[in-house]
């Protein structure tokens, strides 16, 4: 998707950032994972490029092979320009969160290398898939188990991070790889950042892709904690129903608007401090919606689907529930149990940025026949 409307470099001069000097919540140094019996100067020449899958806001990302042991790997270049400032805060904050975060549903780092050009590699476990991907695949169809073990999954790590006190800030289809075992991971890091669990604290507030981004954030407010992810996390898990994003703004206000047209207007009654909120008072349309989302996905899923997806997606932050309490709703205790997906409509690389490739290139071969003579 287009809009990615949020500051790479958030939280440069803010103490709490992660990866800064006085980080908050984790801060126990990283441990190199350097490989036993590797010369420094091994580096980037220890791995084969095979072909680009990923092109993000600070570099591209690479599927390789280790020449050594044949192990397939994700590369992902950024660059580091020292003369115009260090080691860039995103690049230093998602390499040292990649490694301390340990969970089985977040991407794991196996090393970080030097390449020549300024830039230093993050390698990584490679993921198949990315969610973004699939779910854009015209014969991606996933049964309820299958979504209801992703659902879990994300929710797993979800609450890994946000109970050691870490902010995702950036939740959406391309940050969450898939492989082919049906296992999904968090991957993407660099607009995280750590949190306190008893006191809230001032926050930048252009974080999150505009059509993850929740309202508290659209109207301003700069003091928030892992609400903003259930809702990014609600978008998702709502796309994989509908296999469309619910709420494609163009723009801040329009994206209010989305918001409100399927989720209501809201009122003090149900959003008790909205106007407390900075921008509250001239961006809250006049125009009085009505709540239709159970009404559009009654036909799509279970009803417990539905309470945990509209649950997740209150408007009112302080109403929404944690990780933890999603974790706990009846819709995954009643059947189907969850099981892990493992068929995909293709065997192996389907990324947004395949999917995105695959439909410029339909789009310009619609183009060349609409061009043709009609007697051609
Ligand atoms: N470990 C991995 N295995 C396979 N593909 C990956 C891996 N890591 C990233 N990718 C792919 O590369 C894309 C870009 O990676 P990432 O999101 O980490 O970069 P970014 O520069 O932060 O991108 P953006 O700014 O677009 O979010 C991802 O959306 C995903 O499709
Ligand atoms: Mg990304």
């Amino acid at each position: 998707m287009s809009p990615r409307q949020h500051c790479r470099h958030a939280d440069h001069n803010d103490p709490g950032a992660v990866g800064s000097a006085g980080g908050g919540g984790l801060d126990t140094p990283a441990t190199p994972a350097t490989p036993k019996h590797r010369s420094p100067a091994d580096g980037i020449q220890l791995y084969t490029r095979i072909s680009m899958v990923g092109e993000g806001t600070y570099g591209k990302v690479y599927k390789a092979r280790n020449k050594e042991t044949g192990q397939i790997v994700a590369l992902k270049r950024m660059r580091v320009d020292m003369d115009r400032e260090g080691f860039p805060i995103t690049a230093m904050r998602e390499i040292r969160l990649l490694k301390l975060l340990r969970h089985p549903n977040i991407t794991n780092v196996l090393d970080v290398v030097p390449e020549s050009g300024n830039a230093i590699c993050v390698v990584m476990e490679y993921m198949d898939y990315d969610l973004s991907g699939l779910i854009n695949h015209p014969q991606w169809d996933p049964e309820p188990a299958h979504k209801k073990s992703l659902m879990l999954q994300l929710l797993e790590g979800l609450d890994f991070m946000h109970t050691r006190g870490i902010l995702h800030r950036d939740i959406k289809g391309s940050n969450l790889l898939v492989n082919q075992h049906g296992q999904v991971k968090y991957v993407d890091f660099g607009l995280a950042r750590s949190f306190h669990h008893t006191r809230m604290q001032e926050l930048t507030n252009r974080v999150i892709t505009l059509w993850y981004r929740p309202p508290e954030l659209l109207l301003g407010t700069t003091l928030y904690g892992p609400e903003v992810d259930i809702w990014s996390l609600g978008c998702v898990i709502l796309e994989l129903f509908t296999k469309k994003p619910a709420f494609q703004g163009q723009n801040d206000i329009d994206q209010l608007e989305q918001i409100f047209k399927l989720l209501g207007t809201p009122s003090p009654a149900i959003w008790e401090s909205l106007k407390k909120l900075p921008w509250a008072c001239y961006m809250t349309p006049n125009t009085r919606y009505e709540n239709r989302l159970r009404q559009m996905l009654s036909t799509k899923m279970a009803t417990s689907a539905v309470d945990l997806i509209s649950w997740m997606l209150l408007l009112d932050p302080a109403a929404r529930p944690s990780a933890k309490q999603c974790l706990g709703h009846g819709f995954f205790t009643e059947a189907p149990a969850p099981v892990p997906p493992t068929s995909f409509p293709v065997s192996g690389d389907w990324h947004e940025y395949e999917s995105k490739a695959e439909r410029r290139k339909r789009k310009q071969v619609s183009k060349q026949h609409s061009q043709l003579p009609s007697n051609a």
